[in-house]
């Protein structure tokens, strides 16, 4: 029977070790939530690192990985060493500022390369081991772009697909990385490669021609003596169950709670992973500036911002949350009164049902990150207003952009345009919200999570396999 083999750095589930004991709960990310669904479905199985377990004793190890098989979830433990080079090291500290365009966050020196590749060589040995003829291999995001290349080193025939969440720079960005070559040669070991946006399929047939010398790449290439097609896919949502979700008579108490806390006040919202891409620093500054130049606003607007913690111990990351929680003083100690503030400030993960209740109660949604792969949060808010109210406030530097031209579509280093576009949403009149609204739910409707699952698990299926190999005699 054909299965599905998922292979991400992270899987969707995450140890959680406290006082009341060790657990595995959902992790946060694009990645692991749209996947989740599909993998439920699929009676595959999923290759991951299920985040840090050196702290637990041998009775909670062997719960864990109980609980991670009935979930069909197939672990990948990193030392301590490998967190710190390969996942904090060449994946976020390298791979994901230089695809997100932050080149001066890149460390001068390449220290972590070398277990960067190991990792990525040890995920491929799991993998394999794990294959069964007849197989799909799909490979997922930055952390593991050398996989496609090793397994195909392992299992020539094998029919492995490769998707790329974060956005692919332009050439002239991605020439900067020293590995650029390896990293490359790494992706081409797939039959599909997928990114969400055609700007992104563009700057890697462009980078491939400049760096490896190609001639005119269009959906795909050559590669010795297969074909390595490329195309976009744009990553959805399980729309379905936000909608569901967001119908529960809790949930819909939730959102009652949540209104009568903003009684005489308009909700805004932003929901994020404290990530440096996001743009929280300058959304709160859009904030803060409306305040500042409309008095009228002041004590009129309740700005919830829920940032689930992220990567902490990158120091990047650390200085960013120093930076959010200053500027978020800033503001209310200058716009709060003794019975209110502007910025309501959560840094934690909430739950689903919690997340959707939100969603629902607000009158506007913040998404504006510096740049971001696609922002599935943007098209989570969209699925949970079934109501047609409600108003997006996006970055065009998102991939969504790209679907989502209904939002109001903003520049997230212009802070003033910022400010301009949250007014404009506080004061748009119901029936331009429901138009509005309408259009961005049947895009994020009908181009849902499992659509982006069959578009491209057929493409892949439909790849030319690789010839058999003649051995030499
Ligand atoms: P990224 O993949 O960079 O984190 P996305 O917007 O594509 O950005 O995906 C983020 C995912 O993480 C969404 O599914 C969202 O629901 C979830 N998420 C973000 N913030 C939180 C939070 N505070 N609590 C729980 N889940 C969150
Ligand atoms: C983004 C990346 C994913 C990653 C997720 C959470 O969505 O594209 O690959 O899993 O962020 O980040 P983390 O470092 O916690 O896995």
């Amino acid at each position: 029977m054909s299965r599905l083999l998922l292979v991400s750095n992270r899987l969707p589930v995450t140890v959680k070790a406290d006082k009341d004991g060790v657990s595995v709960v959902p992790s946060a990310g694009g990645l692991a939530t749209g996947l989740r669904g599909p993998h439920e479905k699929s009676g595959g199985l999923w290759v991951g690192w299920p985040g840090d377990v050196s702290r637990l004793t041998p009775a909670q190890k062997a719960s864990v990985e109980e609980q991670l098989a009935q979930q069909r979830c197939v672990p990948l433990y990193l030392s301590a060493s490998e967190v710190s080079r390969f996942y904090e090291g060449y994946s976020n500290q390298v791979l994901w500022p230089l695809c997100h365009y932050l080149l001066e966050r890149v460390p001068r020196q390449d220290r972590d390369w070398e277990v960067y590749r190991k990792v990525n060589e040890r995920f491929a040995d799991l993998v394999a081991r794990h294959y069964q003829p007849g197989d799909t291999i799909w490979v997922h995001d930055y952390q593991l772009m050398l996989v496609p290349a090793l397994l195909r080193e392992r299992l020539p025939q094998a029919r492995i697909g490769f998707f790329h969440h974060i956005p692919f720079p332009s050439s002239e960005i991605f020439r900067a990385l020293p590995r650029r070559l390896e990293l490359l040669r790494g992706l081409l070991g797939a039959d599909l490669i997928g990114f969400h946006t055609l700007s992104y399929v563009r700057h890697f047939a462009s980078t491939l021609m400049q760096l490896l010398g190609l001639e005119k790449v269009g959906d795909h290439v050559d590669q010795d003596g297969r074909q390595v097609r490329i195309g976009a896919f744009p990553m959805g949502i399980d729309a379905k169950a936000f909608e569901e979700l967001v119908r529960q008579p809790a949930v819909l108490e939730e959102v009652r709670v949540h209104r009568e806390n903003a009684a005489e006040q308009r909700l805004v919202l932003g929901v994020d992973r404290l990530d440096y891409t996001k743009g929280i620093p300058r959304r709160l500054l859009a904030v803060q500036r409306l305040l500042e130049r409309e008095p009228a606003w002041r004590g009129k607007l309740r700005f919830v911002q829920v940032a689930v913690p992220s990567r902490t111990a990158v120091e990047d990351y650390a200085t960013y949350r120093e930076r959010v929680n200053e500027l978020v003083g800033r503001i209310n100690s200058l716009y709060g009164s003794v019975h209110n503030v502007p910025i309501h400030y959560l840094y934690r993960s909430l739950n689903q049902k919690q997340l959707a209740a939100l969603y629902r109660a607000a009158d506007v949604m913040l998404v504006t990150p510096v740049r971001d792969g696609m922002n599935l949060v943007a098209k989570e808010f969209c699925a949970s207003r079934p109501d047609e109210d409600g108003v997006l406030v996006l970055s065009e530097l998102a991939g969504a952009a790209d679907e989502l031209d209904e939002a109001l579509l903003v520049n997230p280093f212009d802070v003033e345009g910022m400010a301009d576009a949250l007014e404009a949403a506080l004061e748009m009149p119901a029936e331009e919200r429901k138009r509005r609204m309408r259009a961005l739910r049947t895009r994020v409707i009908d181009c849902d999570v499992h659509c982006w699952v069959n578009s491209f698990l057929s493409a892949l299926q439909a790849t030319p396999t690789a010839p058999p190999r003649v051995k030499p005699q």
